[in-house]
């Protein structure tokens, strides 16, 4: 006998999830266009503005009224924006700025949204992939290493000298001494320039396989005239320094290798006997029943496979990622030839874990 599952229904259950879902297509709508807000600039315009006409902020902007409208729209409709209907006056309350604009930074939301249109842009590739399995390779991405740099001046550079160089004790003492730093996929290498400014005594290098990073993070070192720091473009799983450096760093770059044992093999022959591992890497416990709890589980989750997984997948590697969680990052730091493995939390930073290795038996 047939049996309707309808008839089974929780309608309570049932409508909850249907609002549920509604808020997910406002959510994902907001984020697109809170995107656009940030790259056109509207935000930071807006918060110095007093309330506004859309013609003016226009205006202002130098964009087109009707595109500002429309955003002005989603703007409102979105909470983020609020709308006076008799003056037609529009106005970006300092409490939401405080999260939105590039003066907001490092608190500026609005850079990380913008990661919803950039895994957008390679939605098709990752469709073909869930049926081939392969992955999706660094090339197919749009803007990647540019919203990263930002990313990176507010999750890495904005705590480096207030949180994170403490996690290590006497090492900004070292640093003002002069020691030598590699940071292992430094991308376009904002925390490595920071570093090189600060402490001017000390040799910075960055390595990073992508040309067009390495490029980036080379334009911006010759820019502020810095001698104390060079980057090269190099793959980390064929790597040969050995004990060569007393400090290396690693901001988010070893869960999506190709081959990360050999990477994390090869950093710990490049440190120096006293020299240290510092990596930061995503805060996932490797349980996804605990990772439910994450604030920002599920948003991870779709970066990690619409990113950091699929990079990995399509260079023949085993696709960690970024949710591979404390457990396996401890397990593989051991099996690299790391002793001593420390993992911090930070409380500006509550997406990553940072683990502080020293090399094992040295
Ligand atoms: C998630 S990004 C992080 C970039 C940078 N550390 C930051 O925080 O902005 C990971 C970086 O690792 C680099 N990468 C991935 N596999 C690599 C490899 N085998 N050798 C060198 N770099 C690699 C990528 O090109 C990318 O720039």
């Amino acid at each position: 006998m047939c049996t309707s599952h309808a008839l089974q229904l929780d309608q309570t259950k049932t409508d909850a999830f249907a609002q549920k879902m509604l808020d997910v297509m406002n959510g994902a709508g907001l984020a697109l266009m809170i995107s656009v807000g940030h790259r056109t600039g509207l935000f930071d315009i807006m918060a110095e503005l007093p309330p506004v006409t859309s013609e003016r902020l226009a205006e202002k902007a130098g964009l087109s009224e009707r595109y500002v409208r429309e955003w002005l729209g989603a703007m409102t409709t979105g909470g983020i924006v609020e709308f006076a209907p008799e003056s037609k006056l529009y106005r970006l309350p300092a409490e939401h700025a405080a999260w939105l604009t590039r003066k907001a930074s490092p608190n500026n939301m609005a850079v990380s949204a913008q990661w919803v249109a950039v895994l957008g842009y390679v939605e098709d590739h990752i469709v073909q992939a869930f049926h081939h399995g392969r992955g999706v390779p660094y090339s197919a991405y749009n803007r990647f290493h540019e919203v990263m740099a930002e990313e990176s001046m507010q999750s890495v550079v904005a705590g480096l000298q207030e949180h994170i160089l403490p996690l290590v004790p006497g090492l900004a003492e070292r640093l003002a001494r002069g020691i030598d730093v590699l940071d292992v996929g430094c991308g376009s290498g904002r925390a490595m320039i920071h570093l090189a400014e600060a402490f001017p005594n000390s040799r910075f290098q960055g390595f990073d396989a992508s040309e067009e990073a390495v490029a980036a993070a080379t334009a911006e070192a010759c820019r502020r005239g810095l001698t104390n720091v060079r980057f090269a473009a190099k793959d980390l799983a064929t790597m040969q320094e050995s004990q060569a450096f007393d400090l290396i760093t690693a901001f988010d770059a070893i869960h999506d290798q190709a081959r990360p044992a050999e990477v994390l093999e090869n950093i710990a022959r490049a440190l120096r006997p006293d020299g240290t591992f510092l990596m930061q890497d995503i805060s996932g416990s490797g349980h996804l029943h605990h990772d439910v709890e994450h604030p920002v589980g599920t948003f991870l989750y779709t970066i990690s496979c619409m990113h950091c997984m699929s990079v990995s997948l399509a260079n023949g590697g085993p696709g960690l990622g970024a949710m591979w969680g404390k457990t396996k990052a401890l397990e593989m730091l051991a099996a690299g030839g790391f002793g001593d493995v420390r993992v911090e939390s930070l409380e500006h930073d509550p997406l990553n874990f940072w683990y502080i290795a020293g090399v094992a038996g040295r």
